[in-house]
């Protein structure tokens, strides 16, 4: 059965006129954005009741900006060449921002997109609290933008950026205890993004220097083009495609 994403203040009331965008957006299992006093989040009405919002600034974000591994985080090393240290990526699957984010305090200027209308309004949020943070807001506003494009299909200026980078989404064994109860509710939102071998050949139109594509481990290459070209990590592969 199909449930209408409900769209709440705080108190309850309908904010759906506010979000017209949502107007249509059905999910299987009964989901609210509730709009609170400090945030927009996504509530699971039944089941784990798990809410999703996005926060650079604290939690696990916030601790790996301070004590993550920095340049030597896999995904840094992926999408920064070593003769370009601070490259220009577009970041074209950006969901919740975190690889963004990422990158962003590694000092990448990333412009990121993303189409489902759910998770941008979750980003959006997220990136207008951590523009005022008086810490690292200045910085962000410079490096870590969401683009008004939903998707790099719509980009048009050929080798417009350093680096793209991708990340669509995978299947995910949904009893897994390994996957997070918010993780869950991101993939029944977002779903399995089937087109995804048509971002890999429009990403090596819009790069100038390479493409890096996430994969889990032991995942078959994106649209079935192969490189031997990879980063690794312990549970991902980092594809690296030079065009
Ligand atoms: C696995 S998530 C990305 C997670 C992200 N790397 C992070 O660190 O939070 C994939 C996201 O890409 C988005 N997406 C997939 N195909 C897209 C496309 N063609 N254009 C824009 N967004 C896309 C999906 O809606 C989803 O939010």
């Amino acid at each position: 059965m199909a449930h209408h994403l409900q769209i709440l203040s705080e108190n309850g009331n309908s904010l759906s006129e506010e979000y017209p965008d949502l107007k249509d957006f059905c999910t299987q299992e009964p989901f609210a954005l509730v709009r609170t006093e400090s945030r927009v989040e996504l509530r699971q009405l039944d089941g784990d009741r798990a809410c999703l919002y996005v926060d650079f600034l604290s939690g696990p974000l916030g601790y790996r900006r301070l004590h993550g591994g920095g340049a030597g985080q896999a995904v840094v090393k992926a999408v920064c060449s070593r003769s370009r240290s601070t490259p220009q990526v577009i970041d074209a699957t950006a969901g919740m921002g975190r690889d963004a984010f990422v990158l962003a305090t590694q000092g990448c200027h990333v412009l990121m997109f993303e189409r489902n209308p759910v998770v941008r309004i979750l980003l959006a949020d997220g990136l207008e609290r951590a523009y005022r943070d008086p810490e690292i807001g200045s910085m962000l506003r410079e490096n870590l933008v969401l683009s008004p494009l939903c998707s790099i299909m719509e980009v048009t200026e050929e080798k417009c950026c350093d680096t793209v980078y991708l990340d669509p989404m995978f299947p995910v064994r949904k009893s897994s205890a390994l996957v997070k109860k918010d993780m869950r509710i991101f993939h029944q939102i977002v779903g399995i993004d089937e087109d995804s071998n048509m971002l890999l050949e429009q990403a090596l139109r819009l790069a100038k220097c390479r493409v890096a594509v996430k994969r889990p481990k032991g995942a078959p290459f994106l649209g079935g083009i192969s490189t031997p070209n990879c980063v690794e990590t312990k549970s991902h592969r980092f594809d690296l495609y030079h065009p």
